[in-house]
Order: structure tokens, then sequence, then C-alpha cells
């Protein structure tokens, strides 16, 4: 059971989420959580399910152990910088989900041997069905499996290289972007055979829940699951070759190296 208290400094859209989704696991209660940004009126639900809303960063970074960082790259370091005092590398975690920031730029700021992980969710984790991709230095094994803890609740969690996160971020959480534009086609071409928007919207997202979970639940490699589907001469397998002529596969993969080399330059 978690007894740590929890502040998420910047709440935004995935500080939000990230303590919607610690609610509703009930990994952490009401009481445990503090979220911070200038906006308050922004954080009105979370406060009245009890969480504390503060504009005071120093305040909630004194009353709990966990600090998950979820401002914009952008002004991180310079908030951070300003916060530097508030930590104590015998009391304190810190998390950060700011992408583009790395262990070493944070270390940096914060000049002490304190614990930091990054972490890289995707924005399912609303409803706490993210991927989140961590890595970590400098603490403790049983740091590391609060961490993973905490964000096992929020979806799955994988550890991984620092080397591998922007790649993390590719697939991951620009990866939602892919998936949703997937299920929009589909349902473009749903329309085109007959339904009404709503219903191929439905049927085009039910559809790739299942295919996911045929991958997820039964362990099962996509091709084994397509060649299922795929009746000689069939329906399946004339729409999915034209699809593949058309550079299906082909424009996913270069689409995830083109976002990867932006991500890098
Ligand atoms: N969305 C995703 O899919 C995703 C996935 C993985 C990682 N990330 C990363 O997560 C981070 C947050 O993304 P987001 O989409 O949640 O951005 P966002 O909605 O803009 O949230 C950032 C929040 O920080 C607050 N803030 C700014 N200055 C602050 C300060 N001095 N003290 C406390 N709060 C402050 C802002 O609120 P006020 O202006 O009211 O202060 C804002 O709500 C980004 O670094 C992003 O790269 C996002």
């Amino acid at each position: 059971m978690n007894t740590k208290k929890i502040t998420i400094i910047g709440g935004g859209n995935l500080g939000m989420a990230i303590a919607e989704g610690l609610l509703k696991s009930g990994f952490a209660s009401a009481d445990q959580i503090t979220i911070t940004r200038r906006t308050l009126s922004r954080l009105e639900d979370l406060k009245q399910k009890g969480v504390t809303v503060t504009a005071n960063n120093v305040e909630a970074i004194r009353t709990s152990e966990v600090i998950i960082v979820a401002l914009k790259p952008f002004n991180v370091k310079e908030v951070l910088a300003g916060l530097k005092d508030s930590f104590d590398p015998n009391k304190h975690i810190i998390i950060s989900v700011v992408t583009g920031i790395f262990l070493k730029d944070l270390a940096e700021i914060f000049d002490s041997p304190i614990p930091i992980f990054r972490a890289m969710p995707n924005t399912a984790i609303a409803i706490q069905e993210s991927v989140t991709c961590l890595c970590q230095q400098g603490a403790t094994d049983n740091q590391i499996n609060y961490v993973k803890e905490l964000f096992d609740q929020l979806g799955i969690t994988i550890p991984i290289e620092e080397k591998l996160m922007d790649a993390a971020t590719v697939l991951g959480a620009c990866g939602i972007a892919f998936a949703l534009r997937f299920i929009r086609a589909a349902t473009q071409g749903g329309i085109e055979i007959g339904f009404d928007a709503k219903t191929a919207s439905l049927i085009a997202a039910q559809t790739v829940k299942g295919s996911a979970e045929l991958l997820l639940k039964l362990n099962r490699h996509p091709e084994e699951e397509i060649d299922k589907v795929t009746t000689p001469k069939g329906c399946t397998i004339v729409g999915l070759n034209e699809m593949e002529h058309q550079g299906f596969s082909s424009s996913l993969i270069r689409g995830i190296g083109a976002s990867y080399k932006k991500i890098n330059s």
C-alpha cells in the first residue's frame, strides 16, 4: 500500500490525468495528492475530490516525498532551478515526464544525489491504459519498484535505457495519434460502404481494441492472427494487399522514422 505523499508540479493535461488515474486506481487517496499550477481554477474538479491544489510549489514539495514534474519542456529548467533548495535527496524522489529533458539535465539542476526518474507515458494514462517507459539514475531497488508500481496503476510500465527515450516517445506517445488516424481513416472507409459516422467509428475503434487485445492477452504474433482472417482468394487478403500496394506498412514505418528524426533534430 502506498503511504507516500505525491506532488504533481504542473497540473496541465498530463498532470491532471496522472492525478485522476492515481485516485481512480486507489494507489493514492485524495489527501495523499497535491497538484500545482498557477491557474488554480482549472484544478477545480480535483479540488472537489479532496486533492490539495495550490500555486505554492515550495510548500507542495515540503509536504510530499514523491515529486512528479509535468511542466512543459520550455520552462522546466527555470522553474526547477528556482525550487532547487526545496529538494532533499534523503527524502524526495523526482519523476519527470517532460519530453526531451535528460536525466543529466535534471541532475545538473539539482546538483545533489537525488534519485531521478524519467517517465514517458501517453495520453491513455487518463483511462489507466498508458504504456509508460521508465529510466532512472541514483534510485534504490525499493524506489524503482515503487515508481514502477505507481505507473502500473496507470497502464503498463516498461523499464528502458535512457538512450531509447526518444524512440519510446515516438512509438508510445506519438503512437496514440498514429493509431487514432488509422481509426479515423477506417471510419471514413466504413461510411463509404454504408455505415453512418457514429456506427463506423464504433466498429473501427472496437476492432482495433480487439486486435490489440489478441496480442496483449493471448500473446500472439500479428501475422498469426492475420492468417486466420485471410481466406484464400477472399476479400480480406484482396483489401490488405491493395493497402500494401498503396504503401500501408511502408508509410507507417517511414512516418515513425520521420518523427524520430524530428525529435532528434
Ligand atoms: N500529452 C502527452 O501525450 C505527453 C506524453 C508524455 C509526456 N508529455 C510531457 O508532459 C509535459 C506536460 O504536458 P501537458 O500536455 O500536460 O502540458 P500542459 O497542459 O501545458 O501542462 C503544463 C502545466 O504546467 C503549468 N505550469 C507552468 N508553470 C508552472 C509553475 N511555475 N508551477 C506550476 N505549474 C506550472 C501550466 O499551468 P499554469 O499556466 O496554470 O501554471 C500547465 O498547465 C510536457 O513536458 C510534455 O512534453 C506529454
